[in-house]
């Protein structure tokens, strides 16, 4: 696939509402619902740039910068930063606002690497991607970067049978 895409055709937005069953005892939400969260609206920018199913190959970063609690909304934001041949670095950013305050805060900012499948169940293609604003070109340029040390990453398990 040699079309370019602008990074924005991947830009998904989604908001969620923040209910007990979802946190802890504390009364703060799970690491594991947002990674669920983080997960989802990664593989739907890969998606919306590729027009194909997705696998997510890696959670390359995870960071919970900030707790957010039952009653707050949820704001998450996703896009595909930058593209090798058939996978995808997306950046997934959630904001948490609390709806008394009015405070709106960052809560969590994550790396994901999603790779396309094709019908045959094979890696395939995508196109590449290109920044439009001064905040995708910060994105795009450092995940270039951060392509480059992932390919010095072994993809082997740490412990074999
Ligand atoms: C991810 C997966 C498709 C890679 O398959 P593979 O046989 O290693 O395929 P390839 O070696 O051709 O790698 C495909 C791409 O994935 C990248 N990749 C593979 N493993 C990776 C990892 N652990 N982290 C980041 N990228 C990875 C490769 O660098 C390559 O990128 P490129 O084509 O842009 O250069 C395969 O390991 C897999 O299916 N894993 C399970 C996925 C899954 O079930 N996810 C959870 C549910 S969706």
């Amino acid at each position: 696939m040699s079309k370019a895409y602008p990074m924005s055709k991947s830009r998904t937005t989604q908001t969620r509402l923040i209910l007990p069953p979802d946190t802890n005892h504390y009364g703060s939400i799970f690491g594991g619902k947002i990674l669920a969260y983080i997960d989802e609206i990664a593989a739907i920018a890969c998606m919306k740039l590729t027009n194909q199913e997705v696998v997510t190959a890696s959670f390359d970063s995870v960071d919970f910068l900030s707790p957010a609690y039952a009653g707050d909304i949820l704001e998450l934001e996703s896009i595909v930063t930058s593209t090798g041949r058939t996978s995808m670095e997306v950046y997934v950013r959630v904001m948490a606002y609390n709806v008394k305050t009015g405070e709106k805060k960052l809560t969590t900012e994550s790396f994901v690497t999603m790779v396309a499948f094709g019908e045959e169940g094979k890696p395939i293609a995508v196109p590449a991607v290109y920044p439009e604003t001064e905040e995708e070109e910060k994105l795009y340029k450092a995940g270039m970067e951060r392509r480059q040390l992932r390919k010095g990453k072994s993809k082997k398990a740490l412990v074999q049978d």
